[in-house]
């Protein structure tokens, strides 16, 4: 891994293994973008790709000189107005009321590591060390580690605004990933206003790409969309105030042939859960521009002497292996270098969750029913999910009274916590800390604490307001209700939930200047919450959760190593929403609980071998009344919890490949394989029988091609190289008879594990 900088030709090259990243100093001194892609040798020179040359019409820098126009240059971080008339990286509206500027190339430093972000999540160079042994027991810590990444500095300034930009790049020696963000300072007296500020523009030469993307609604979140890029605009935004169950802050470009296992792909991912934006742009010159950063509506951020603004980090990745590659370097790059604390790469506990299970209605001893049948069953941990405090019976009151509802529970969340304990598993705590009703002592005494628009209409969602997490203050005062609670009882998970979108945004607590800054803020007030109780209590379990799968980004990762990925437990719904989410996010982040049948949200019937056999793939739990089941019901979860402890490690952070699309079939198919390619399991699930059916083969991934693998299932010994090159055989032994009775393997909503473990390896 390096980057360097070529002194004659001014330009710089960072690459490693796998990736080049190459722009310059252009003769106007701001910067051209040169290459980004497979690695290719460093050379002094790389000026012949900016193609320089003479087109009609065009707006030119420099007189006499028709060749340099910023119209047909690729660029590094543009502006809008002085003759590229594509949509810009950034503006900024200076005190004349102009928007040009001309930010030149001022210095630039190389360091070794990645610095961190002024209150923003961002990913991180270290390394796992050894510092003792202690009774057999191997005890690590996290180091920063120089020489697992490099980044690059740059500084440009613009004389006229007194502006000074920084573009900071990090490239990491075991990733085919280039990390972006941007800072702004303001060094001078005059005052300018940032109108937009990307995380990240690239400019790419050709337009051959179709773009991915993930998107949704409630209880559908990513669902993957893939479209030809077209001349124009092709976006996917939120203006919800959290990244969204609508769009994904993602999106890939591969090439029309790239397929899951091969081609090329590049992967944008933007570390933030607020309102983005994530384009590409395609000129009539076929260029296409892709920008992801914050979205500029409703976003404004003054600069005066002294101040800064530093945007979210991007993640730019580069595969040559299809979308299984891309997903592979997101996944080992967000579970182990966005990821952090005591949970990042530990199994994760198996849970059951009252929510399906009796929603609002529950007392303590139906809590503690359930808590007993589940640890009968091997179940680890209980969550109480909401409607345990102030005087919450339903969705209309009580949120900001985080203190506990003693007719529900007279021994309080501590009393409940020890006896749950007592049982011998660990206990959880629902929450969701940035919302308020009106019916609530909180709001009683500090209704300016609620986001609105003086003389406006005030929208509810779900009943319930969004407090002003842009105010320290009230950041501050809901982390005092929160660690009151927390230090009662030792919480060992805690779920966060946020049900709406933002409406009428604005605080009373702001000048009518800094209204279009508290967006923003409030997002980082979320993160301070979060830094404030993870710093308090580091050995809890956060799980993020927003209605579902809503804010399920990776600026939440940071904080909260999972999320719960959908309020639709429906195990054939949960084929596509776990398949898309697999796109970026790995499975030890995506919660994955088996709940009742008809299931509550679409009231389908599946099997419980079927339930779990989907929810496996995730950070896997229950959310049902298992004291309402079948003596058999109970046996097979036993079994399912012994499985899943069986193969948690391989199933939460084993490499997992997508094998059949569910929104291309019948089948759906994934398999995780163990870093030694020792033992892989293989989740297959066929929605509908089919009368008289064809016969079906599923070619696997990542096995080792020379070892001879046991098949359960099939029980039959069977090469690595049989196994992807022929494939596994699925065909259903059953499909064309006639049957009387259902047997467990006829019928719709069909699912079968295959286990294999290496018998030899020659
Ligand atoms: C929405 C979440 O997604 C559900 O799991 C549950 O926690 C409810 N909120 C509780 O109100």
């Amino acid at each position: 891994m390096a980057i360097i900088y070529h002194e004659k030709s001014q330009t710089f090259h960072l690459f490693n293994a796998e990736i080049s990243y190459v722009f310059t100093i252009l003769q106007n001194h701001q910067l051209g973008q040169l290459y980004f892609g497979k690695r290719i040798h460093d050379r002094e020179d790389f000026a012949y790709l900016l193609e320089l040359k003479a087109r009609p019409m065009s707006a030119c820098a420099f007189e006499g000189d028709r060749n340099f126009s910023l119209e047909h240059i690729k660029q590094e971080y543009p502006s809008y107005g002085t003759g590229d008339m594509r949509y810009p990286a950034f503006t900024i509206l200076q005190e004349n009321g102009s928007r040009i500027s001309d930010f030149v190339y001022s210095g630039h430093t190389i360091k070794n590591g990645k610095p961190a972000l002024d209150w923003l999540p961002a990913t991180y160079a270290e390394e796992c060390v050894l510092i003792s042994t202690c009774n057999r027991t191997e005890v690590y810590t996290y180091v920063e580690q120089e020489n697992e990444a490099e980044t690059l500095e740059v500084y440009l300034q613009d004389s006229v605004s007194g502006t000074k930009l920084i573009l900071r790049y990090t490239i990491f020696k075991d990733f085919p990933v280039i990390t972006r963000n941007v800072r702004f300072e303001q060094n001078v007296d005059t005052k300018v206003c940032l109108e937009r500020a990307m995380s990240l523009s690239l400019d790419l030469p050709d337009m051959n790409y179709e773009m991915i993307e993930l998107t949704g609604a409630w209880s559908r979140e990513r669902y993957v969309e893939t479209r030809k890029l077209a001349h124009g605009i092709q976006a996917v935004y939120s203006m919800r105030g959290c990244s969204s169950a609508n769009y994904n802050p993602f999106i890939a470009l591969k090439r029309p042939e790239t397929t899951e296992n091969s081609g090329e792909v590049i992967g944008f991912s933007l570390i933030y859960s607020g309102n983005f934006l994530a384009q590409a742009e395609v000129d009539t010159y076929n260029i296409t521009r892709v920008t992801i950063g914050i979205h500029p509506e409703n976003f404004s951020w003054q600069l005066e002497k002294g101040d800064s603004f530093e945007t979210p980090e991007a993640v730019m990745v580069y595969s040559k292996d299809g979308l299984n590659g891309m997903s592979h370097i997101f996944h080992r790059l967000y579970q182990s270098r966005l990821a952090r604390g005591k949970w990042r790469d530990l199994e994760r506990p198996i849970l059951i969750n009252n929510w399906e299970a009796t929603y609002f209605d529950f007392n303590e001893s139906k809590i503690l029913e359930i808590a007993e049948c589940a640890k009968q069953l091997g179940i680890e941990l209980f969550v109480l999910d909401d409607g345990w405090f102030g005087k919450r019976n339903d969705d209309t009151s009580s949120l900001g009274d985080w203190y506990v509802n003693l007719e529900k529970l007279p021994n309080g969340v501590s009393g409940l916590e020890k006896q749950i304990e007592k049982l011998g598993m660990k206990f959880g705590l629902w929450i969701e800390p940035e919302m308020i009703n009106k019916e609530s002592k909180l709001y009683k005494e500090h209704a300016d604490w609620v986001l609105n628009t003086p003389n406006r209409n005030m929208s509810h969602g779900r009943n319930q307001f969004v407090l002003d997490f842009s105010r320290e203050d009230v950041v501050d005062g809901i982390y005092d209700q929160l660690e009151n609670v927390f230090q009662d009882a030792p919480i060992s998970y805690v779920k966060w939930d946020m049900n709406r979108s933002m409406t009428e945004v604005y605080s009373q607590a702001a000048s009518p200047e800094e209204q279009g800054t508290i967006m923003h803020k409030y997002i980082l007030g979320v993160y301070r919450l979060y830094e404030k109780l993870i710093a308090r209590f580091p050995d809890i379990l956060f799980e993020s959760c927003a209605s579902g799968g809503s804010r399920f980004d990776p600026g939440m990762l940071y904080y909260a190593p999972q999320c719960w990925t959908s309020d639709d437990t429906d195990a054939v719904e949960r084929l596509k929403i776990q398949y898309g989410t697999s796109m970026v996010y790995p499975l030890s982040s995506m919660g994955a609980h088996v709940s009742a049948v008809p299931n509550h949200q679409l009231l389908r019937n599946t099997s419980l071998a079927m339930r779990g056999n989907v929810a496996y793939f995730g950070a896997f739990g229950y959310e049902l009344d298992i004291t309402k089941l079948k003596e058999e019901e109970k046996e097979v979860i036993k079994e399912q919890v012994a499985f899943m402890k069986q193969y948690r490690k391989l199933l939460q952070y084993g490499t997992f490949y997508r094998l059949s699309s569910p929104f291309e079939g019948n089948v759906t198919a994934w398999m995780v394989v163990d870093k030694e390619q020792k033992t892989a399991l293989v989740g297959y699930y066929r929605i509908l029988q089919r009368v008289n059916d064809a016969y079906h083969r599923i070619k696997l991934q990542g096995l080792n091609k020379d070892y001879c693998y046991y098949v359960t299932v099939l029980e039959e010994d069977i090469y690595g190289d049989e196994l992807m090159n022929i494939g596994l055989v699925v065909s259903d032994a059953s499909s064309g008879e006639n049957h009387e009775k259902y047997d467990g393997t006829n019928g719709d909503f069909q699912s079968r594990i295959y286990k294999l473990t290496a018998v030899c390896d020659e």
